[in-house]
């Protein structure tokens, strides 16, 4: 069974509860995703394996740890792009993909209609990001699409996630670890998280 970890960091907590806040500018609400997910990532990458180096320092040579190349970034489109800028801040040289998803309207089932993992994804541990993990229906299906690119080692990062999300990914991808700086209560019956943040979207970007 996968973990999942809810980041209880005060500074994760501050930050999430000003998200909540109906009345928070597009502007802030941006800016708050983009520190979130920065933390979050801090806490996803925690056990990184690092490549031996020497590095010369004004004084002299020491031996010193480094990550190459270790990471890449797959945003599911579209609030995912949200997230990655605050990865990208932490872990400049990872790569960013993104995949789209659609519900066919008479099979309900996910089509993917956009993917482009990072190149050498099939090396790297590849964190998924989507802020909402709603129902799971879109996390499943993104992550199962990404694993048939041959990609083996992924986390799902989220800002929020319900109960049935969480069991959805853990019964569909049990090796795959969540991370969340919140687990809400409950998916009202429009599929919204209660309380979560509303309309993730729109708050990000100023839409219908
Ligand atoms: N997507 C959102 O934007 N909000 C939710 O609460 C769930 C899914």
């Amino acid at each position: 069974m996968s973990n999942l970890y809810i980041l209880d960091h005060p500074l994760i907590q501050s930050k999430i509860t000003k998200l909540r806040n109906k009345d928070t500018s597009n502007k802030e609400f941006r800016e708050l995703v983009s520190e979130i997910s920065s933390l979050i990532c801090y806490e996803a990458s925690r056990d990184l394996v690092l490549d031996d180096t020497t590095v010369l320092t004004p004084l002299g040579e020491t031996k010193g740890k480094i990550l190459e190349n270790k990471i890449g970034v797959v945003a599911i489109l579209r609030t995912g792009i949200g997230m990655a800028e605050g990865i990208l801040s932490l872990i400049p040289n990872a790569k960013l993909g993104h995949i789209g998803l659609y519900r066919d309207p008479n099979t309900l089932m996910p089509i993917e209609y956009f993917c482009k993992v990072p190149e050498d994804a099939e090396h790297c541990e590849i964190f998924v990001l989507d802020p909402m993990l709603a129902t799971g229906g879109t996390a499943s299906a993104a992550i199962q699409f990404i694993k048939e690119r041959g990609i083996k080692k992924i986390k799902y990062l989220c800002l929020i996630a319900a109960p049935d999300g969480v069991k959805r990914v853990q019964k569909d991808h049990p090796d795959v670890d969540i991370y969340t700086a919140a687990f809400d209560e409950y998916l009202t019956e429009d599929g919204y998280i209660f309380p979560g943040l509303g309309d993730v979207g729109s708050r990000l970007y100023g839409t219908k």
